[in-house]
């Protein structure tokens, strides 16, 4: 029997290898609008924003790694925007990194632009505008999950049975509305928030003894965070979307501007725990306390109905920490619990 040719049996299989991990690839073509609107941010506060999708935070982005993606923005709104692909490396492929006057001209208002982009970094990354990101991203919410999920999952990520995604970021309220404002070195934040949301306008996480919470703390705005944990320690398992060689627990991780922790907590204490930023200022609304970036991790079977729990009547939002659209598979999900009121036509006209 004739040998079988070593070198071109490999050559084969490597590219048999490679054409299957090509089809494999899933392709996703997404449409993000930019539009002008208000959100609530904290009892008293309403605040202008450029809102993707009409939300902030801007829609779930859930892909796998090596997918590749096609994203129309069109921008509705009065001023400037691009979108940059937080962590993505735009290998070959700088043009779409969504810096303005670096990579592209900006998208100005009534028009578009096509962004193409492989998602060639795993784990948890973001998208925000690039333009004046003083007043974009610092104060008027112009950012968004975008969760990778890796090939190659670690043994503990795959253990998982709840997400929590967390966009802390600050508000200043002299500036809440007034476009074209705000973010500056010497303006001071008064207002602190989870996903746009300062306490009591936050939502609890519940969760059930057993559970394994995946939380996914994303820097998102000019202040640093102490996220503590009571009653439970966090492994963090990742940083910046990359698995840590050794995780690591702590009760308190510090979140600075752009930063990614992912922390693991095994729901094994059924209660009722405060969950908050440790910076003392950033629990107050307006120089008030209680507020700013505070939820209460919450278990099932544990009563809600004491007299004096500040959360005794809550309307719960299950999809608020983006816990509900992470277990929709892949794709672009928007949130209705996001959603800002549009700013009518009259109001933009009166501002011009
Ligand atoms: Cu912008
Ligand atoms: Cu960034
Ligand atoms: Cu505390």
């Amino acid at each position: 029997m004739a040998k079988p040719n070593a070198p071109f049996l490999w050559v084969a299989v490597l590219t048999w290898l490679f054409l299957a991990g090509e089809a494999l690839a899933a392709k996703h073509e997404f449409e993000i609008t930019i539009e002008e609107a208000v959100v609530e941010v904290a009892p008293g506060l309403k605040y202008k924003v450029f809102a993707f999708n009409g939300q902030v935070p801007g829609p779930l982005i859930h892909v796998k790694e090596g997918d590749d993606l096609t994203v129309h923005v069109i921008n509705n709104t009065s001023l400037a925007h691009t979108i940059h692909w937080h962590g993505v490396y735009q290998k070959n492929n700088w043009r779409n990194d969504g810096v303005p006057a670096i990579t592209q001209e900006a998208i100005e208002p009534g028009e578009s632009f096509t962004y193409h982009l492989k998602a060639d970094k795993p784990g948890t990354l973001w998208y925000h505008c690039h333009v004046n990101v003083n007043e974009h991203v610092g104060v008027r919410g112009m950012w968004g999950p975008l969760i990778v999920d890796p090939k190659k999952p670690t043994r503990l990520e795959k253990k998982v049975t709840r997400e929590a995604i967390m966009m802390l970021s600050s508000w200043e309220s002299v500036y809440a509305e007034k476009f074209g404002e705000g973010g500056g070195p010497k303006d001071l934040a008064d207002y602190f928030s989870i996903n746009a949301h300062s306490f009591p306008l936050t939502q609890p996480i519940r969760l059930k003894e057993g559970d394994v919470l995946r939380v996914r703390f994303i820097g998102a705005g000019k202040e640093i965070h102490a996220m503590h944990s009571h009653g439970h320690d966090m492994l963090i398992t990742h940083k910046d979307g990359l698995p840590l060689p050794k995780p690591y627990a702590v009760d308190t991780i510090l979140i600075g501007p752009g930063e990614r922790y992912d922390a693991i907590i095994m729901a094994d204490n059924p209660g009722r725990f405060i969950f908050h930023d440790h910076v003392d200022p950033h629990v107050t609304n307006g120089g008030k306390y209680p507020g700013g970036a505070i939820t209460i991790v919450e278990y099932e079977g544990v009563d809600r109905d004491d007299s004096w729990y500040v959360w005794k009547d809550k309307k719960y939002e299950s999809d608020f920490f983006f816990g509900d659209s992470m277990e929709k598979g892949y794709g672009l999900f928007e949130q209705a619990v996001f959603k800002g009121e549009p700013l009518d036509a009259r109001d933009r006209r009166r501002r011009r």
